[in-house]
């Protein structure tokens, strides 16, 4: 939930910052806000974009939106919330994003994909019935240079291997064979 109180602001200032210098999807995301020309009204469509490129919407990515576009958190929250195909947060404490864009597909990351979710018996989009895992999907998180890229609790991760990728998350899924 995004807070109102001055340290809840502080916070969402130094995420709003953290990300301006960091990972490159808050680029792709800019650059995308950018084609919109920063319009208040293409708010939906930025969220599209946002949950497409990190799987779903977590409060810092919502206070960037907010930011770029001029709009108070609570009408960004508001929207994120009232729309059922948004995904605030995946319920596992554990979050895997697999990269299904072009780049990625080709060098494999459906059978990155495959591997896990045999893993941890869970399709993408779903988490582990001890909400330890949650697997999601994104389109191009900017990574396409080291394709095929996984986000593992955050940290973008390059050339995955469905091996790699079992062995990256076998102590999050008690689940599987
Ligand atoms: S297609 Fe996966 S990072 Fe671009």
């Amino acid at each position: 939930m995004l807070t109102c109180t001055s340290n809840g602001k502080r916070k969402a200032v130094a995420a709003v910052l953290e990300h301006a210098s960091g990972d490159k999807r808050f680029k792709i995301l800019e650059t995308h806000m950018k084609r919109h020309q920063h319009k208040a009204d293409a708010l939906i469509e930025v969220l599209h974009k946002a949950q497409e490129l990190f799987g779903f919407l977590d409060d810092g990515l919502m206070l960037f939106v907010a930011h770029h576009l001029k709009l108070p958190p609570s009408r960004v929250y508001g929207v994120a919330t009232f729309y059922h195909f948004f995904t605030l947060k995946p319920k596992g404490a554990h979050t895997c994003v697999v990269c299904l864009g072009t780049a990625c597909y080709v060098k494999g990351a459906d059978r990155v994909l495959r591997a896990i979710e045999t893993r941890a018996g869970i399709k993408a989009g779903e988490t582990t019935p001890d909400k330890q895992f949650s697997l999601v999907t994104a389109r191009c998180i900017g990574a396409c240079g080291i394709a095929p890229a996984v986000v593992y609790d955050g940290t973008v991760t390059p050339r995955q291997t469905p091996e790699g990728a079992l062995e990256r998350v076998k102590g999050w899924c008690s689940h599987g064979p």
